[in-house]
């Protein structure tokens, strides 16, 4: 039992902000901080911290409390534990009332493992150091490749010796029963067919990586052989346990978490030595998914610290593909991707003993490019001279700018592959257009054939594959309704009026239909009529053109119908009411976007200028349009493309 007075100190030492900044990345927003909540999978922050009430409310998973609830939630840690664990923080010196075996009996089964596991590190830690053979065989492999014993420590490396049986010995002259060591899979059982069953150490004659869960308590081990033995696995990982689930887990994240911090941005590498070799070049904001290909866990795990991720990878074929499935992972999480690749041959660990710290660290700084070069670089060389090719080069870049979630970004990125691959943006946006409703038709067929339930149909309203375009389509429906309407009543006013007076604050664009709008305005305010025949007697040629096309009546065929067939459409002037208001509406629903897509311009050359103030302005203005086209959007009944 822990004391009274140590669970005071305890609680008089926390700083909530401090216990939650080891797990998550906090923002200030005014006297508060707030985050993505760690707790559940969200793309828009929901978790709160009250410092000045030292608690905290995740508003997405509902789970909310003070540190010790925290801790206990995120680490999965029983009450007692989590005491511990921040007592241990804070400096402050466990008293305990009187130690029970009940208490040692109550420890988790979890806590066993953990406990287990460190035990195994400090094992493999201390033959490194201290046994001839460790030194002699680990120590100096790991001197070869360079690592020091600041590294060594830092990420407490080890050596298992050769022999069967030497570790499990060890454990089980401490205590440790057979059944953990099982479960740990630090020793292995093999069922024979015939005879008893033997158990034998899983990590034999190797130096050992241990890996670290994000409060650094082990949770597992990858351990490598050091001569080049053809029959044997080059690593032997541990298996998957009740506290190692591998896809969960980042290798070095718990070594790099500040400085990913720090620095906004992570570094993901392919393995352990990549990952030592580069804190080894002082660079600490790295982390390796271990061989296996990035999850989707994986990349909410770096979500926590940071939005932007640059995959360094090895320039041969098969680097190459792992990098690109990752950028398209990464990209898909929400989060920002560029792309290091190495000369051919060489990865991130050769390249930076190759070259040393500063060359490195430059070289990572000028060779980062955004994933849109990367990829048009990749296949340019291929697409040259062949247009086939090209396409297929074009295609890919947009596949990949269609799996990021943010509407605003991809339409950045849309800019950018545009200026880059000198394709006009109207031809990018339709062939996005195409994949992003291609995607939305497979999800809602999957989705019917999930729930066996009509889907309501909902409206797709693809992003326009220009915004102009639609803009003065919609310009164009409200002269057509002018000049064929004006004089009609509404409710109660004239068409005429209500489209003025709704439409003040809206600027026609085209020159054409700008003049006719005029017209009218001018006319309604000075008591002249205006009607077709006015343009038709006094306009200029391309009024007089424009007129006669908006006054040719559309619905002509409607007659048609109901005299050959019997079908009634309702008659133009039966809805207008309707249409006036949809008109209004929907022009200036354009117009927003319209507004929208020139202030992304705007973005782009504040950042190129690195003019903050400005950008921060700009991207202000962005949100306030966003919330006007979805208020417009909802009136119109339609959805927005996400
Ligand atoms: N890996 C593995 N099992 C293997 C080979 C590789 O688990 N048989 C994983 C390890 O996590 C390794 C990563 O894949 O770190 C990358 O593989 P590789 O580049 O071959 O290993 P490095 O760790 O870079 O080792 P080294 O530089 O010593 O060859
Ligand atoms: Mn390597």
């Amino acid at each position: 039992m822990i004391s009274r007075e140590t669970i005071e100190e305890v609680k008089n030492r926390v700083d909530i902000i401090d216990v939650i900044s080891d797990f998550v990345t906090l923002k200030k927003s005014g006297q508060n901080y707030k985050a993505l909540s760690p707790f559940a999978n969200e793309k828009t922050p929901s978790f709160f911290v009250v410092p000045s009430k030292g608690i905290f409310k995740d508003f997405s998973s509902g789970k909310g409390g003070d540190s010790f609830t925290f801790v206990m939630e995120h680490e999965k840690l029983s009450y007692v534990e989590a005491i511990r664990y921040l007592a241990k923080k804070y400096g402050v010196e466990i008293k305990e009332d009187r130690l029970t075996d009940e208490g040692i009996a109550e420890q988790s089964e979890r806590e066993g493992l953990y406990i287990l596991m460190n035990f195994a590190k400090e094992y493999y830690k201390n033959i490194l150091t201290t046994h001839e053979e460790g030194k002699g065989i680990g120590l100096s492999y790991f001197r070869e490749r360079g690592f020091t014993d600041r590294i060594i420590e830092k990420f407490e490396l080890g050596f298992a010796l050769e022999g069967w049986e030497n570790f499990s010995k060890e454990a089980i002259a401490k205590g440790y029963n057979q059944q953990l060591l099982e479960k740990t899979g630090l020793v292995v059982k093999k069922e024979d067919t015939d005879g008893p069953a033997r158990t034998y150490d899983r990590f034999r004659g190797r130096v050992i990586f241990p890996v670290h869960n994000i409060s650094g308590k082990i949770i597992a081990f990858g351990a490598r052989m050091l001569g080049k033995d053809k029959n044997q696995p080059k690593y032997i990982n541990s298996p998957e346990t009740d506290i190692y689930h591998k896809s969960d887990v980042l290798y070095g994240l718990f070594q790099a978490k500040n400085s990913i911090r720090q620095q906004d941005v992570c570094y993901l590498v392919e393995g352990y030595t990549d990952v030592i070799s580069l804190h080894q070049s002082d660079v600490e904001n790295v982390v390796s998914s271990s061989g296996t290909a990035l999850t989707e866990n994986q990349i909410k795990l770096i979500h926590r610290f940071t939005e932007n991720v640059t995959v360094l990878f090895d320039g041969d074929s098969a680097g190459i593909k792992a990098a690109l499935r990752g950028i398209d992972m990464i990209l898909k999480g929400g989060l920002n991707v560029r792309v290091v690749l190495f000369p051919d041959g060489e990865d991130p660990d050769s390249y930076s003993r190759k070259v040393g710290t500063t060359a490195f660290q430059k070289f990572l700084k000028e060779h980062s490019q955004d994933f849109v070069s990367f990829k048009t670089n990749l296949f340019a060389a291929e697409a040259a001279g062949d247009p086939i090719r090209k396409a297929e080069s074009i295609k890919e870049v947009v596949t990949s700018i269609s799996l990021i979630p943010d509407p605003v970004k991809r339409s950045v990125y849309i800019q950018e592959t545009s200026n880059q691959l000198k394709i006009s943006e109207s031809v990018l946006l339709s062939e996005l257009n195409k994949i992003l409703i291609g995607d939305r038709r497979k999800n809602e067929k999957e989705k019917i054939r999930e729930s066996d339930e009509a889907v309501v149909e909902e409206v797709v309203q693809p992003i326009a594959p220009s915004t102009q375009n639609m803009v003065h389509y919609q310009e164009k429906e409200t002269i057509r309704l002018l000049l064929n309407y004006a004089d009609q009543k509404l409710e109660d006013q004239r068409l005429a009026d209500f489209l003025l007076q709704e439409l003040e604050d809206v600027e026609f664009t085209n020159e054409v239909l700008k003049e006719i709008y005029e017209t009218f305005k001018e006319g309604a305010q000075s008591g002249k009529l205006i009607d077709n025949d006015y343009f038709l007697r006094t306009g200029s040629e391309p009024i007089k053109r424009m007129v006669t096309e908006l006054i040719t009546a559309r619905y002509a065929t409607s007659n048609h119908w109901s005299d050959k067939f019997q079908i009634f459409f309702p008659k133009e002037q039966d809805v207008l009411n309707n249409m006036a208001l949809s008109n209004v509406l929907r022009l200036k629903f354009r117009v927003v976007q319209k507004m929208m897509d020139d202030n992304l311009g705007m973005v782009k050359v504040a950042e190129q200028k690195s003019d903050w103030e400005e950008l921060d302005r700009v991207l202000e203005t962005q949100a306030g349009l966003k919330r006007a086209e979805s208020e417009l959007a909802n009136l119109l009944g339609i959805v927005v493309a996400k």
